[in-house]
């Protein structure tokens, strides 16, 4: 995909619907007695492969486009698949079903796509075993493919050391089935749209700090859901409106649950001319629209307590600090390197490659904004959100800028460069 300049961006966008909680809505749907209809989910390839997986296992899944329609089958309820249950790029997919898997009287084999197979599993093996789990990896290299025995488990508490939802969630998913009350403390409050999400489905969860404690049950309850907008897809509107001259754009129907709102917190300390107005309240997964304008931006620290809320927006907001004046440093986010591709390697690289002040760190990168980027080609190594944060960048360079695997946006986005091409100025 070739991009160019554009003179700025104007309109409302709707951006599809949030991909942690649209994967999570299938899992617990599955595992509940009676129908859960989900609206707003969203139709990228990652929760495509949640859907997948869950059909191999006998649940009846509907999907129209529009409205997804799952026949749970009961927490027990769930069939040996015939074949391998492919999660294609979706780690999501692959840890939290894990923590599913492991309580099954089956036994079950998970793999994904080239990224998944280099992806860190040792993390969720661990405390999973720890439960009485019996998951091992395929070639022994702690990475998918997983071959996964079921078990009675037996409850536990974990000290996670890392802030990371798909660690506690396949905990989490596995504590339902065990023989007592589990709980995982984290260093940090990651996103909690598990524990939001069990509640509803009548599940016995409490938050105590950072503590998330489920007591096991026998059943769950189909749900109506309703997915917000994904504030991780907003991100790339949100740099583009406030980096892009002549520009105001309003994201709508956004997700802001405050577990995931780290990248609105940013901009503010940049200086930034963005407007949050709540479309609903605090309870649950509150929702706003967002407009941003054109702004002057200045630099900043980013790290600490911050880095869980917005894991997932580092790469947009590093082209945000391309161009801030002044430096931006973000730090504590070693996370970063076992993402879909090593995001500090991948956007310093590619930054550099475009004109940028950038040097990386070992746990994040140092950028000092207000140089001009020049179009380059950049390779996205097939991860998405490479892909739509250069997208940005792009627009903002002199002359022409390649993608190289850019289609990979249909992970989270498929509609992406059209929604983003509407907003464009003539
Ligand atoms: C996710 C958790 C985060 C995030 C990922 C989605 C989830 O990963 O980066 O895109 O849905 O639980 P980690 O748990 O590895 O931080």
């Amino acid at each position: 995909m070739k991009i160019t300049k554009v003179k700025g961006f104007s309109g409302e966008v709707t951006v599809p619907g949030d991909k942690s909680i649209s994967h999570r809505s299938i899992m617990l749907g599955s595992l509940a007695k009676g129908t859960t209809e989900v609206y707003g989910f969203l139709q990228g390839a990652d929760c495509l492969s949640s859907i997948d997986c869950f059909r191999k296992m006998g649940v009846e899944i509907e999907n129209n486009g529009t409205l997804v329609t799952i026949k749970g089958r009961g927490l027990r309820g769930l069939m040996a698949p015939s074949d391998t249950l492919d999660v294609g790029n979706s780690g999501t997919t692959t840890r939290l079903m894990s923590g599913i898997l492991v309580a099954q009287n089956f036994t079950s084999r998970v793999n994904g796509d080239a990224s998944i197979q280099k992806r860190p599993m040792k993390r969720i093996m661990t405390p999973l075993s720890m439960m009485g789990a019996d998951i091992t990896s395929e070639l022994g290299n702690d990475c998918a493919p997983l071959i996964i025995k079921g078990k009675e488990l037996k409850g536990i508490h974990y000290d996670s050391p890392v802030a990371s939802a798909q660690v506690k969630s396949a905990i989490l998913f596995a504590g339902l089935y065990a023989d007592g009350e589990t709980s995982v403390t984290e260093p940090v409050v990651s996103r909690n749209h598990t524990e939001l999400m069990f509640e509803e489905f009548g599940v016995d969860v409490r938050c105590e700090g950072k503590t998330a404690i489920v007591k096991p049950t026998n059943e769950l309850f189909a749900k109506k859901v309703e997915v917000p907008g994904d504030i991780s897809s907003a991100a790339y509107f949100i740099v583009a409106g406030l980096i892009t001259p002549n520009s105001c754009i309003t994201i709508k129907n956004v997700g802001i649950n405050p577990t995931r709102d780290g990248i609105i917190k940013v901009c503010q300390a940049m200086g930034a001319d963005i407007t949050v107005e709540k479309t609903s309240g605090d309870i649950g997964e509150p929702t706003a629209d967002i407009t941003v304008r054109t702004s002057s931006l200045k630099g900043c620290v980013v790290g600490g307590d911050i880095i869980p809320t917005l894991i997932d927006e580092i790469p947009a907001i590093a082209i945000l600090a391309c161009f801030a004046e002044g430096e931006t440093i973000i730090k504590d986010a070693a996370e970063l390197k076992v993402k879909e591709s090593n995001r500090i390697d991948v956007m310093v690289n590619n930054l550099k490659a475009m004109g940028a002040d950038i040097e990386a760190t070992e746990d994040g990168m140092i950028i000092r904004g207000g140089k001009t980027l020049y179009g380059a080609t950049i390779d996205s190594k097939l991860d998405h959100r490479i892909a739509m944060s250069f997208a940005v960048a792009a627009m903002n360079a002199e002359g022409e800028t390649e993608i190289v695997g850019a289609e990979c946006v249909d992970i989270s986005y498929p509609d992406f460069y059209g929604d983003m091409r509407k907003l464009v100025l003539n």
